[in-house]
């Protein structure tokens, strides 16, 4: 299956935000990826447009689904791929961020996909690289990849995006999946609900065009889709609610608070998921979640993201 034709080709070298693209660079990756996407169904599962590429995956946080499904896309895809374990290299030495990439490149790396710690880590390695820069997650600026796989997997179950109502619940200041939702569900038109405890959702966020409201029934009532996230404790330098009980109480998605929401309504999670925290298990694992279509669908993104910013064509995908 071949894209829809789309007004511009990607011009990237790197994909760093979704605060910089438009809506036309979101819908190209987009359906590039829904091409990736039924790739990943067929029995041979390879395909050769990153061949004697070389992909690393730089990772100095966490992270399960992320950095397995960078290089899962990378091998799909034919690249040679390299995952850099922070523990045990050089970095604990003393070794720069700016050193270490110096000398990856060094080795012929093509592609460098970075999680860190601190916000803008990849935009201060595009300043200076020969590599394409993909942004796997910085601290609370943005993660890309995942916006736009939430954004691929509400456009697949309802078919559009634009006119959608969504609702982000949680802990959004700290939150980078946040603020790649927010900038692409905006762009893409769809109206932006954010809900949470005053202090993790303040009013400052409407001014990206959102709606703020820290009235959970009235967050819940009338999305088309409501994405949970967890509590960033990472982040937190001070207590921002008096206990995870509390919160709980407060805003988790229940058996009882289900009766807000729309019988359609998608229930969605990044991951990973705090069971009976943010959301009860049996709503994460119920008919309305589709949380693992999310992680299905972060392999094709991915595949179209290291696909175009290392200069494939979208027509030419699949
Ligand atoms: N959603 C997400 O980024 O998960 P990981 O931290 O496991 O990669």
């Amino acid at each position: 299956m071949s894209p829809a034709p789309t007004a511009q080709p990607w011009n990237r070298k790197h994909l760093l935000d979704l605060q910089s693209l438009g809506a036309e660079d979101l819908t190209l990756i987009l359906d590039t990826a829904r091409s990736f996407k039924a790739i990943n169904e067929r029995a041979i599962k390879r395909v050769p447009p990153l061949r004697g590429k070389t992909v690393i995956n730089l990772f100095v946080e966490p992270s399960t689904r992320t950095r397995i499904s960078f290089e899962l896309a990378a091998m799909r895809l034919s690249a040679d791929v390299i995952n850099f374990s922070a523990e045990a290299s050089s970095l604990k030495k003393g070794e720069t961020l700016r050193d270490t990439v110096r000398n990856l490149e060094s080795l012929n790396a093509d592609v460098i996909i970075l999680r860190h710690s601190a916000s803008g880590a990849p935009h201060y390695l595009a300043r200076f690289a020969r590599a394409h820069i993909i942004n796997a997650g910085d601290g609370a600026h943005e993660h890309p990849t995942q916006g736009l796989l939430d954004a691929f997997t509400i456009r697949e179950h309802k078919g559009r995006i634009a006119g959608l109502n969504v609702t982000i619940l949680g802990d959004i200041l700290f939150s980078r999946v946040a603020r790649s939702n927010i900038w692409a569900l905006l762009k893409l038109g769809a109206n932006v609900t954010l809900c949470g405890p005053p202090t993790l959702v303040p009013k400052v966020f409407e001014q990206m065009g959102c709606r703020v409201t820290w009235n959970l029934e009235e967050a819940l009532r009338d999305a088309d889709v409501v994405n949970l996230l967890r509590i960033q404790h990472e982040r937190q330098r001070v207590t921002m609610f008096p206990s995870l009980g509390e919160y709980t109480a407060l805003f988790g998605l229940n058996q009882a608070r289900m009766k807000w929401v729309k019988p359609d309504a998608l229930i969605m999670h990044p991951g990973p998921i705090n069971r009976g925290v943010e959301i009860e298990g049996h709503i994460a694992d119920g008919p309305q979640s589709v949380i693992l279509e999310q992680v299905t669908n972060g392999l094709a993104v991915r595949m179209a993201v290291l696909f175009l910013v290392t200069g494939g064509r979208a027509d030419e995908a699949g």
